[in-house]
């Protein structure tokens, strides 16, 4: 059998940090023995600029039929839509479009990193399940209001919040429990001491984690949970949130283990699934051979294990944990890498072999 997997390469240092995740595809499935077959999608930006639209439906459609997605960061300031927000963003397009409902972000402590925390290898190891087809997002292109105001809506529903939820409480029995007492936890964040909203998430929340007697549920508030994320990273585990808290909560997490350059995550959903990094597409860092492709190559190796490859995967992260445990990877405290990504590709594709 072969593989089908669409790749998005995007805008700014997209391209160039997908070429390096796609030299590593290349080494590890010959080191594994699979085969797989490109598929070439144009998404972002400069699509936008060429035809008017940030994805066409035909890619859309293949995006759904391939068996993943590599993704690259997308979007440059400078294009936008007439009411102010990014044309190039494909966020809307394909989270909503292809209704991929949970974004999976590991936060993870990696070797030879001069995070702000100081953390060793493992003591910060959750993932953020952050909602991805609703919450405050869910009013991307509909927010309404005039020279004097403007409204965006918070949606929560039932099947919205259930389903994500039930991914939560899944993915952490597949896990190894909290790095500081080895529980198997959920945290519901919310704000249900002031919106009706995530009142009614974590209500659900609540209902489903009856269901699941061997993970513990636990709820924080966002300000208190985004403390704790620093004061206390170790006790986390897996955590499911309102779409906007996720993204902001993610951003905050990456910065703890080193920056968010360094960030995998995956979006997913019962029919399809594309993984990206967390990070945008850095226009400014274009030519400086500075762009960081951690983040994207550790979205391959959870594409890897989206598709079965769990091998493959496992050999991808081994092969970027070694490099920064042996110092041949070396990361600035900006998230930049020593070398660029052409340092990073040889190191990575060479450690395979070992
Ligand atoms: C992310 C990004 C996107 C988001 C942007 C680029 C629209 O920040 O994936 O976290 O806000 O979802
Ligand atoms: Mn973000």
């Amino acid at each position: 059998m072969t593989y089908q997997i669409g790749v998005i390469r995007g805008d700014g240092i997209g391209p160039e940090i997908v070429d390096s995740a796609l030299q590593v595809l290349h080494a590890v499935a010959e080191r594994v023995g699979f085969a797989y077959e490109l598929i070439e999608l144009s998404g972002g930006a400069a699509t936008y600029e060429r035809i008017g639209t940030p994805l066409s439906i035909e890619d859309l459609e293949r995006v759904r039929a391939a068996d993943a997605t590599l993704k690259g960061p997308v979007g440059l300031p400078g294009v936008r839509l007439p009411d102010g927000t990014e044309a190039g963003l494909l966020g809307g397009v394909l989270r909503g479009g292809l209704d991929l409902f949970a974004n999976v972000r590991p936060v993870l402590a990696m070797p030879g990193i001069k995070g702000p925390l100081r953390a060793s290898p493992g003591s910060i190891d959750y993932v953020i399940v952050r909602e991805n087809t609703e919450g405050l997002y869910a009013s991307r292109g509909k927010g309404v209001g005039n020279d004097h105001a403007v409204i965006d809506t918070l949606l929560v529903t039932r099947p919205g919040t259930e389903r994500v939820v039930r991914y939560a409480f899944e993915l952490a029995r597949t896990r190894n429990g909290a790095p500081l007492d080895g529980v198997h936890r959920v945290t519901c964040v919310d704000k249900a001491n002031v919106l009706r909203s995530l009142y009614f998430f974590r209500q659900i929340f609540l209902e489903v984690a009856a269901e699941y007697d061997d993970i513990e549920a636990e709820c924080r508030y966002v300000d208190a949970a985004a403390q704790a994320l620093v004061l206390e990273p170790g006790h986390f585990d897996v955590i499911v949130t309102e779409n906007l808290f996720g993204d902001v909560l993610s951003d905050l997490g990456g910065a703890t283990v080193g920056g968010i350059s360094l960030c995998p995550s995956g979006n997913i959903g019962s029919e399809c699934a594309y993984f990206e990094p967390i990070h945008g597409s850095a226009p400014e860092l274009v030519g400086t051979g500075q762009a960081n492709p951690i983040g994207e190559i550790l979205s391959l190796a959870m594409l890897l294990s989206h598709i079965g490859e769990a091998d493959a995967a496992g050999l991808v992260r081994s092969a970027v944990t070694a490099g920064l445990a042996d110092g041949a990877l070396q990361v600035e405290r900006s998230g930049s890498v020593a070398g660029g990504a052409e340092c990073v590709t040889r190191v990575v594709v060479a450690g395979l072999s070992k």
